[in-house]
């Protein structure tokens, strides 16, 4: 039987046919199909999906274009103009990719460690997200007869996930609490370069993905302090530590507070980050 189509699959062997599906729409199709069987398995009476455990691949599947460059080495493009604007969809389009990609690992990796069935709830979610989000970039690319690569696009990107491979707490401090937080930061400048573009259906698909960056950030500041609670330790401290461990940089102010108040990621977890 195609394991694309199987009824009676595992979370877990769901996530990793997300993560070997090379092609980024079939990928979110896929991401999007086993989302709903999820949600629909989790309602009164419907029988429930198993967690299982799996390995997943160290790297997912990938389309061989765009290519993947040094960020150094992709060419930077002037964002007031048409191409600059085409150039930077196709880098959000890129991060939304991955981010497909990190919250099925997410799923696939850590099914050793009990959680509540909540935890499955929210990361099936966002990664059903982040599937609309790279759908919806792809549809403005499309619009501007490019498509997603089309332009070479920033290698390293699964670097975060590959160093935090054997660490839960060092993966939802840095991906959900550093770099998907970081989104929340540049967004609103992002929509404010398309709407003096004229650009509505940018800014709409823009707006969307602003709104629901919000519950991703949250979600890993959730089950961040849900394990340190279960184990007794501080998380301030303990967050400070991850994210010099395996972020590698200082946090770049000005920070979305408002936004990261939202998402329950306190100043006091960002601002001794920023040197
Ligand atoms: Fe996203
Ligand atoms: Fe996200």
């Amino acid at each position: 039987m195609n394991e694309n189509t199987t009824p009676d699959m595992t979370l877990t062997q769901m996530a990793d046919a997300v993560l070997r599906t090379a092609d980024g729409r079939a990928k979110t199709a896929l991401s999007h199909r086993y989302a709903a069987l999820w949600r629909a398995s989790r309602e009164d009476g419907a029988t429930p999906i198993e967690i299982g455990t799996i390995s997943p691949p160290d790297v997912p599947a990938r389309p061989d274009r765009p290519e993947l460059l040094s960020p150094r080495d992709v060419p930077k493009r002037k964002p007031g103009t048409p191409e600059g604007r085409i150039a930077m969809l196709h880098a959000i389009a890129h991060i939304e990719l991955n981010a497909v990609d990190l919250h099925w690992d997410l799923i696939a990796r850590f099914s050793h460690v009990p959680f509540p069935i909540g935890f499955y709830d929210d990361w099936v979610r966002a990664a059903d997200e982040e599937s609309k989000h790279f759908n919806l970039l792809c549809d403005r690319l499309e619009a501007f007869d490019s498509f997603y690569g089309a332009l070479p696009a920033h290698a390293g990107m699964w670097q975060a996930a590959e160093e935090t491979a054997d660490d839960l707490m060092g993966r939802l401090a840095v991906v959900p609490m550093v770099l998907e937080a970081r989104g929340l930061d540049v967004t609103p400048g992002m929509i404010k370069l398309f709407q003096q573009a004229k650009d509505k259906d940018t800014v709409a698909a823009l707006d969307v993905i602003y709104a629901e960056e919000v519950g991703h950030v949250s979600y890993g500041s959730k089950w961040f302090h849900f394990l340190c609670g279960r184990d007794n330790v501080d998380p301030k401290p303990l967050f400070h530590t991850l994210v010099r461990k395996y972020f590698h940089g200082a946090l770049k102010p000005p920070f979305n507070d408002e936004k990261r108040a939202e998402a329950g990621i306190p100043p006091d977890f960002y601002w001794p980050l920023i040197s």
